[in-house]
């Protein structure tokens, strides 16, 4: 008979499978089931008794404190990202392509950070090269930024949420460490919040309706939390409020 703990397991992975979007149970070879041997009960390995006693209780990893050595050890981008592609903690990467970790200009006197990669980042590698990266493009243009000359991009996330839900508070919180150590080895000058989950990890504190438009301090920097381009992009009115935020961090950029 099947033991309980085995149940829950099964129906979390179930679970877990449902989220990534799988509709179908169906393997890549077809199985011969009349070729199987008989199914019976499950021969478990005996264990001695005194195994049993002595056996240690696996140590719990705590995945931020991972997180924080992970990410303080790397002493470049180049390591940060090797770092970032070794680290096993956060399940978002199980269901993702690729490792998304920045693009841009490493250096450059602006740091855009997003919230996580979407279907085309994920499939691509690069952050923002989606719909709502174009129009970040088209914005950052008008104010004379360019990713490929002056421009940092990366996201509080590197891994594609399934169906692109909003990133739970567990996953914020352990990818955190990776994203101030980028923010230490990207030495920008300013930093640009794009949306409420980007505030949440840089700021601590969402409402980018209230926020937007108001520089705050994060890592030792100036921070301007702005309309994210994807709500942008469904609500056309707000980029007269969009437009103002720029032309804010131009002068900035100017002083
Ligand atoms: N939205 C983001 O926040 N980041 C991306 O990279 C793409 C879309």
């Amino acid at each position: 008979m099947e033991s309980a703990s085995d149940f829950y397991l099964d129906r979390a992975l179930l679970e877990w499978q449902i989220e990534l979007g799988v509709t179908e149970a169906i393997a890549d070879v077809p199985i011969d089931r009349y070729a199987l041997p008989e199914a019976g009960p499950a021969k478990r390995k005996s264990v001695a008794p005194a195994a049993v006693a002595q056996a240690e209780p696996t140590p719990q990893l705590d995945p931020v404190q991972v997180a924080k050595s992970a990410a303080q050890a790397a002493d470049s981008l180049d390591a940060l990202k090797q770092s970032l592609g070794a680290f096993d903690l956060c399940e978002l990467k199980k269901g993702a392509r690729k490792l998304v970790f920045a693009d841009g200009v490493p250096g450059a006197r602006v740091m855009i950070i997003g919230e996580a990669p979407g279907r085309d980042e994920d499939r691509q590698g690069r952050p923002f090269v989606g719909p709502a990266g174009q129009l970040l493009d088209r914005m950052l243009a008008a104010i004379e930024l360019d990713r490929s000359k002056n421009v940092y991009i990366t996201n509080v996330l590197p891994w594609r949420p399934p169906q692109d839900r909003d990133p739970h508070s567990q996953e914020i919180a352990m990818m955190f460490p990776f994203l101030e150590r980028h923010v230490a080895l990207a030495k920008p000058e300013f930093i640009i919040c794009m949306g409420n989950i980007s505030c949440l990890s840089v700021l601590g504190k969402k409402g980018i309706t209230r926020m937007r438009g108001k520089w705050e301090q994060a890592f030792g920097l100036p921070v301007l939390p702005m309309f994210h381009p994807a709500y942008l992009l469904r609500t056309p009115s707000a980029k007269r409020e969009a437009w103002a935020d720029l032309l804010d961090l131009r002068a900035k950029l100017i002083s």
